[in-house]
């Protein structure tokens, strides 16, 4: 009887350390899971392709389980709606940085970050007056737009490397903070109507750079600027381009303030060369020019010529010069006709390899060209009727619509 109370006994120890043992296991097991599961969704947010942050705290979070260098992209988006983001320690970012429609947002802070491989977007957020990134160094392209109060972009001085720029509807005073870009892509820099003053140490710009609407009169120096694919400069007051040579498609000079535009180094042009509305301008100064395939067109402009404005050109395309005369001042018809010399032959021959050309060329060949003598020099006066204003400004119009 005792023992088999005692084989009872026995039997309940074995069974309950048994019990033990298996909940040990189970627990074990369990534990296990959870690491495990907890590897799991921290891989899974690490090498999502994007980041939605709704918070500060998604940053923190971010920063904790991921560490300092972020995969994919962080998108700041309509959700977030304290008054400052700060990136703290994350130091690169492999996609985009977007930060887009936050209503009470301020300040951005992105006190380490030095590189993205994609696009930093900044855009409509009516509270932003700072972006704070002293250490970036590289991003792909920088889009900020529509950042109506945005006056302070603290960069910091290693900003090198950007392919594309637009900069459209902030308050900035300058672009200072790019001022160590040597090449870019394109670069645009529209309607920031404080923007006194654009000083660049570009060489080259293999697509476009625009600059036009922003403040009344701005001062533009690109001074080490060689070459350029495609120029728009609208509203400047002074411009210094004192290096370019070589414009691969347009150059355009509209609507600004300046009284002499002095391009010394300009060679050529392959394509257009426009002055449209510089009505202060009195003097052109392009002594190098030596080539535009497109023709030049002036536009409203009081601009005086002389043989010598146009230096070396001995490759014209036609051209067409549209003089209006100054408010409040009168002129004579021969003051208000502008005259250049050259030979006639060059000019037509130029003219029929480019007659199957655009609609400009077209309207400048019905301009009247009258030559005095086909092999000495000869004066090419053109004359400005009224239906040729009417004509051209309609040609003009379009040009500026499609380069605004
Ligand atoms: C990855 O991102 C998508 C879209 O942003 C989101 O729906 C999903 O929950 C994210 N996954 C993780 C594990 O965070
Ligand atoms: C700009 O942001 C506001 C506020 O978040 C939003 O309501 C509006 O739709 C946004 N506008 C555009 C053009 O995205
Ligand atoms: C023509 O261009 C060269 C090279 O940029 C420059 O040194 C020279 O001064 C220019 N000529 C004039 C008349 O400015
Ligand atoms: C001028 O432009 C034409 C096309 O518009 C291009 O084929 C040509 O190579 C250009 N010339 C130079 C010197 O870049
Ligand atoms: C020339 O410019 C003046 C002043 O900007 C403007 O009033 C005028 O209409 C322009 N002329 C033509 C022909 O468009
Ligand atoms: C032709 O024009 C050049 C300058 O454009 C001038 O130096 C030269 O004297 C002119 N020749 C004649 C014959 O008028």
């Amino acid at each position: 009887m005792l023992s088999f109370l005692v084989a009872i006994c026995v039997l309940l120890q074995f069974s309950q350390a048994s019990q033990a043992l298996h909940n040990d296991f189970i627990s074990s097991v369990r534990a296990s899971e959870t690491r495990r599961s907890g590897l799991a969704p921290r891989l899974a947010v690490c090498g999502n392709s994007s980041h939605l942050i709704q918070q500060q705290g998604d940053i923190d979070m971010l920063i904790r389980v991921c560490s300092d260098n972020i995969q994919g992209d962080i998108v700041v988006s309509s959700l977030y709606s304290d008054p400052s983001l700060d990136l703290g320690s994350i130091k690169s970012i492999s996609g985009d940085m977007v930060i887009a429609d936050c209503v009470s947002l301020s300040v951005v802070h992105l006190p380490e970050l030095q590189s993205i491989e994609g696009s930093f977007k900044v855009s409509n957020i009516t509270e932003l007056s700072a972006i704070v990134s002293p250490k970036l160094k590289a991003a792909r392209s920088l889009v900020w737009q529509k950042l109506p109060l945005l006056t302070d972009a603290l960069l910091g001085d290693r900003l090198d490397s950007l392919e594309d720029v637009l900069i459209t509807g902030t308050d900035l005073v300058d672009v200072d903070f790019l001022h160590k870009l040597k090449e870019v892509r394109s670069m645009d820099l529209n309607n920031n109507p404080s923007m006194q003053r654009v000083d660049l140490a570009l060489q080259k710009v293999s697509e476009r750079l625009s600059i036009y609407s922003n403040y009344d009169g701005t001062d533009v120096q690109l001074n080490l600027l060689k070459v350029c694919e495609e120029l728009f400069v609208k509203s400047a007051d002074s411009l210094g381009l004192n290096s370019l040579r070589y414009v691969g498609k347009s150059a355009s000079f509209v609507d600004n303030s300046l009284s002499k535009l002095k391009l010394k180094s300009l060679k050529h042009v392959n394509g257009t060369l426009s002055l449209v509305d510089n009505t202060n301008l009195d003097s052109v100064d392009l002594p190098n020019l030596t080539n535009v395939d497109g023709g030049i067109l002036v536009v409203n402009g009081t601009t005086v010529y002389n043989s010598n404005a146009l230096g070396a050109l001995d490759q014209i395309f036609p051209y067409t010069v549209l003089t209006a005369q100054k408010k409040g001042k009168k002129r004579t018809t021969t003051s208000s006709t502008t005259i250049l010399h050259y030979s006639v032959p060059t000019i037509l021959r130029d003219y029929e390899q480019a007659a199957a050309g655009a609609d400009l060329k077209q309207s400048s060949h019905d301009q009247s060209i009258e030559a005095t003598d086909a092999t000495d020099n000869s004066s090419v006066r053109v004359g400005a009727s009224t239906l040729r204003m009417i004509a051209l400004w309609l040609t003009t119009l379009v040009i500026g619509l499609l380069l605004i």
